[in-house]
C-alpha cells in the first residue's frame, strides 16, 4: 500500500474502552451517511463482530486534521456458509466497506478487496459474497448477481389458500420475539440446508432477528413480533418476523420482515395465520425470490403483487476447483469453456465434468467454443438466471450448441433461495 496508507486489522481483543472501536465504527456510518454510533451500539457492534470472528481491516494515514494515525477506509469481512446445492459449505462474507470521501478513488477499496479476497483463496475458500449498494462497483472485482430477493404486497382479505393445496397441522402462536433466541439457530439451520443458495446467519441477523437489538432504536426492539408454528410434538420448527405499520398506512399495514422454515406447508401456515390477523390490510414482504411459490399456492394469485425487486447476494468465485467441488449439479455433462477474470484467479480454459450430482474442473489446453466473465459464471452459479439468458444478454459468447450444452449443466431444478441479507 502506498505511503502515507498502511492497512492494518483491528484485533478483536482490542480493549472495549479503546476508542479505535468507535472510530472503525464510524468510517462506516460516515459512509452510509448515518449518524455517529452511540455508545450501545458501539458495544453491540464489538460483541457480534467477536462472535462472528471477523476481520476488521482498515486502511490508515496521518496528515492535517487527523490527530495521529487514524482509519479512513474500513473493510470488514467474515466465515461465513453458503449451500452450493450439494450441502453447506464455507465462504468468505464481505459484510461493509466504506472509504472516508477525502481518500477516495486511490485505490483503497481495490487494495482491501485484493487482501481479504486473496486471504481467503489461499485459506481455501471456494467464493466470497457480498450485497451492493450500487451495481456498479463490484463486477470490476468478478463479482455477478447470484441471487435476488423480491418484494410482494399481499392482500389480506384476497388471501385463501388453495383447498387441493396441503398447510402443515399443528399450532401457532404469536410470541415476544426473544422466544426464537434457543430456536433461532436450529431452524434458520434447516432452512439453509434445504435451499440452495441460503447462507448461514452472522450474529448481528441472531440480535435483529430475535428482536435482541434494533438499529433504530439503538436497543431492543420494540416494533419487533414473531408468529411461530409448532409441530405435532410441540417442538416450533418454523418462525415468521413482523412489524405493524401503524394506523397511518394506507392500507394498515404490517411488514413481514422473514417466513423461515425447511418446509413450504409451515410456511404457508404461517403467510395464512398473519393474513388473518384483524385489522391488518395488507402484508409487505421484501425476502420473495423469483421462483417463490406462495402465489402458486392461492386461490387467488393476483392477490399477491410484485412491487419491486433487488440484487440479494453478489457472489465471486475464488478457486474454480474448489467451488465447482462444492456445487451440486442437477444435470450430467462435459464442457470446456473459457474464462476471463480481471484478477487472474479463475483465468484460462477449463474442462467441467458432471455426473452424479457432483462435478469437477482441470485445466484444458483444448480450444474453448465458449467465453464467458468470471461475473457472468457467478450469475449462473447457484441458478439464479441460465448460460443461454445470459448468451441472450451477449454475456456468454461462442458455438450456440456448445452454450446449450453449457447451460444444460448448470442448469438447477429450483432457483436459488436465501433470507439472510448481509
Ligand atoms: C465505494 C467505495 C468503498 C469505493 O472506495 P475507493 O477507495 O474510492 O475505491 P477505489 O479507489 O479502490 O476504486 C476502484 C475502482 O472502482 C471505481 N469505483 C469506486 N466507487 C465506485 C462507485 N460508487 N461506482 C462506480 N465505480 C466506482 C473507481 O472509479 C475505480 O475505478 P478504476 O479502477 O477504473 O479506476 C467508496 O466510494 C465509499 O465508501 N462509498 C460509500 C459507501 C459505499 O458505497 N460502500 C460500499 C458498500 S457496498
Amino acid at each position: 500500500m502506498h505511503e502515507p496508507y498502511r492497512y492494518e486489522v483491528l484485533p478483536l481483543d482490542t480493549p472495549d474502552e479503546d476508542p479505535r472501536w468507535a472510530a472503525y465504527l464510524d468510517i462506516f456510518d460516515f459512509g452510509f451517511l448515518d449518524r455517529r454510533s452511540a455508545d450501545a451500539s458501539v458495544e453491540t457492534y464489538r460483541t457480534h463482530r467477536r462472535r462472528d470472528r471477523a476481520t476488521l481491516g482498515m486502511v490508515t494515514t496521518v496528515g492535517p486534521g487527523l490527530a495521529g494515525r487514524q482509519p479512513v477506509g474500513a473493510f470488514a469481512s467474515a466465515p461465513f456458509t453458503l449451500n452450493a446445492g450439494a450441502g453447506i459449505v464455507d465462504c468468505l462474507v464481505i459484510n461493509t466497506i466504506a472509504v472516508s470521501p477525502s481518500h477516495r478513488r486511490r485505490g483503497l477499496l481495490t487494495e482491501m478487496m485484493r487482501l481479504h479476497m486473496g486471504d481467503a483463496r489461499d485459506r481455501g475458500l471456494g467464493c466470497a459474497v457480498l450485497s451492493a449498494s450500487e451495481a456498479t462497483i463490484y463486477g470490476r472485482y468478478g463479482f455477478g448477481v447470484a441471487t435476488r430477493q423480491m418484494d410482494l404486497s399481499i392482500d389480506t382479505a384476497r388471501f385463501h389458500v388453495r383447498d387441493d393445496v396441503d398447510v402443515a397441522e399443528g399450532h401457532i402462536e404469536f410470541v415476544h420475539p426473544l422466544f426464537l433466541q434457543p430456536h433461532f439457530d436450529r431452524i434458520t439451520l434447516a432452512h439453509q440446508s434445504r435451499y440452495r443458495g441460503a447462507h448461514g446467519r452472522v450474529h448481528g441477523h441472531y440480535l435483529l432477528h430475535t428482536g435482541a437489538w434494533d438499529r433504530a432504536d439503538e436497543g431492543p426492539s420494540r416494533s419487533l413480533r414473531a408468529a411461530v408454528h409448532f409441530d405435532a410434538d410441540g417442538v416450533p420448527d418454523g418462525f415468521a418476523i413482523f412489524k405493524h405499520k401503524g394506523w397511518e398506512s394506507s392500507p394498515v399495514t404490517a411488514e413481514v420482515v422473514q417466513v423461515c422454515s425447511p418446509h413450504p406447508s409451515v410456511d404457508r401456515a404461517l403467510w395464512r395465520c398473519l393474513a388473518s390477523i384483524d385489522l391488518v390490510e395488507r402484508l409487505t414482504y421484501g425476502s420473495s425470490h423469483p421462483g417463490d411459490p406462495l402465489p402458486l399456492a392461492l386461490k387467488d394469485p393476483w392477490s399477491v403483487k410484485v412491487t419491486g425487486g433487488d440484487d440479494a447476494v453478489w457472489l465471486r468465485l475464488l478457486d474454480l476447483a474448489v467451488a465447482t467441488r462444492q456445487r451440486g449439479f442437477d444435470a450430467d455433462g462435459d464442457v470446456t469453456f473459457r474464462v476471463i477474470d480481471p484478477l487472474g484467479w479463475c483465468e484460462g480454459t477449463w474442462r467441467l465434468r458432471a455426473d452424479g450430482g457432483r462435478g469437477t474442473v482441470e485445466r484444458s489446453d483444448a480450444t474453448p467454443a465458449i467465453t464467458l466473465g468470471v461475473d457472468a459464471l457467478a450469475t449462473l452459479w447457484l441458478g439464479d438466471r441460465t448460460a443461454e439468458t445470459l448468451a441472450l444478454a451477449g454475456r456468454v459468447t461462442g458455438d450456440p450448441d456448445a452454450i446449450r450444452a453449457f447451460s444444460r449443466v448448470f442448469a438447477t431444478d429450483l432457483p436459488p433461495v436465501n433470507l439472510a441479507r448481509f
